[in-house]
């Protein structure tokens, strides 16, 4: 298939990325060579959505220009290239996770891969999907567990769970750094536990928690595990299988790809006993004016056209993640990230969230700036032409909990650099001392 790209530059596998390597990296991003209020670009935001090299936008692109046509559906030449190709980019993808193609189901984005899941566990509330689905079939005796670090996305598409089948929503809660309350979890999660949702890595406080001990744990009672695996697929090697977890969910912008394409990974067992969540055309495979029999995962959660560029768009941005080295994107950003808070540690006023320098966290930071809203912060560090996030980052219990409204967020990715990391401090140094508010 058309998809194969060709980072910059290689090294062996064994190494972390350089700056040297990230600068060249960043030649493939036609975004980044920009200036900013009279600044060069300094890109912090990747946590929310990252940038795409060229040979993504390019894929895109040729897929309009020599194959648009419907998937699955067309016995014209066309029809086949188009379904090969997506085909093919699920197969990219699934392997990218050591998922089998079947256990890999296209979504528009995390969000919708978590609310399939959810709307699924209704349906088989309601007693769709027969004798196979009874392990779905959630009521008042039943308990959903999340925990306090979650996005909105893992958290209110559980509550809503609970409230169509009256199952409770539990949750385990962090500690004042922010660290999940382990010993909470083997409190919390226990017989009447049916389904345990948490995230890999914290998209706020950057900790990467324990999914073996959290996933068996939840095993142990015969609950099952759904991860989400937004702020992890992009930034380290994550496999599926070796984790152990039943499902999994991530978004295609966050890792070079584009936007309205994301992924649910479930084992096969449970994607094929899962009642669908949308129904309609190409999930199908015989329909009577009473009732319809649904295709085998993952076309019995594919309803409707397809979203096909984007997919293969995706498996483009996934060929030059594996060629540039997973473990290697992650030891570099596992260094900036450290850059990051040891030198946030030092600027009077300023709090970080999550994990200290020196323990790891993933490349992202988000903290507060005493005495300033994160909104000035924001507004600041982009007159000087860094861009970063600010807000509660869709985690307003977490926030809440930390004692706080909003924080400012600083994420980065394989094109950052250490001088990235430092125009960014040496900013934030700045903060305080413009709003008037130093001691
Ligand atoms: C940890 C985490 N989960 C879920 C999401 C939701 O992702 P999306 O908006 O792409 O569905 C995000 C996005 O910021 C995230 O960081």
């Amino acid at each position: 298939m058309p998809v194969v790209s060709t980072p910059s530059s290689l090294r062996p596998a064994d190494s972390a990325l350089d700056n040297e390597e990230a600068l060249r990296i960043r030649n493939d991003f036609p975004i980044l060579q920009q200036e900013v209020n009279g600044r060069p670009l300094v890109y912090l935001d990747s946590g929310a959505t990252s940038q795409n090299p060229t040979c993504v936008m390019e894929a895109e692109q040729e897929f309009y220009e020599q194959r648009n046509s419907a998937v699955h559906r067309g016995a014209h030449s066309l029809a086949v290239a188009a379904t090969d190709v997506f085909e093919d980019a699920r197969q990219t993808v699934a392997g990218f996770i050591n998922a089998g193609t079947d256990e890999l189901v296209w979504t528009s984005n995390a969000t919708e891969g978590i609310n399939l899941v959810a709307y699924a566990f209704s349906n088989a509330s309601l007693g769709r999907g027969g004798e196979a689905a009874e392990r779905f079939r959630l009521g008042p005796a039943d308990e959903i567990v999340v925990t306090e670090m979650e996005h909105h996305a893992n958290l209110i598409p559980w509550q809503e769970l609970a409230f169509r089948t009256g199952a409770t929503l539990r949750f385990i809660p962090v500690d004042d750094d922010g660290g999940l309350r382990l010993d909470e979890a083997e409190r919390i999660i226990g017989p009447r536990t049916r389904i345990l949702a948490f995230t890999h890595a914290s998209n706020v406080l950057g900790t990467i928690n324990p999914v073996d001990q959290l996933t068996a744990l939840a095993h142990r009672h015969g609950a099952l595990v759904l991860l989400d695996a937004c702020q992890s697929v992009p930034h380290m090697p994550v496999d599926v299988k070796a984790l152990d977890v039943d499902f999994a969910v991530f978004s295609g912008h966050k890792m070079l790809g584009p936007t309205g394409i994301g992924a649910l990974y479930g084992r096969r067992e449970l994607l094929n006993a899962l009642p669908p969540f949308l129904t309609g055309g190409s999930m199908i495979t015989t329909v009577t004016m009473e009732k319809a029999e649904y295709l085998p995962a993952p076309q019995r959660f594919e309803a409707g056209t397809q979203r096909i560029s984007q997919a293969m768009a995706l498996a483009t941005a996934v060929n030059y993640l594996r060629e540039t080295g997973m473990e290697r994107i992650h030891a570099w950003e596992a260094q900036l990230g450290e850059r990051l808070v040891a030198g946030l540690e030092q600027i009077p006023g300023v709090r970080v969230l999550g994990p200290k320098a020196g323990v790891e966290r993933i490349g992202l930071a988000a903290f507060d700036v005493e005495g300033v809203h994160s909104h000035d912060v924001g507004q600041f560090l982009d007159d000087k032409g860094i861009a970063v996030r600010v807000g509660h980052h869709c985690a307003q219990p977490l926030h809440r909990r930390l004692g706080l409204v909003s924080t400012t967020r600083a994420s980065t990715y394989l094109y950052n650099t250490t001088d990235d990391v430092d125009a960014f401090l040496e900013a934030v140094a700045g903060v305080r001392p413009f709003f008037g508010v130093s001691s």
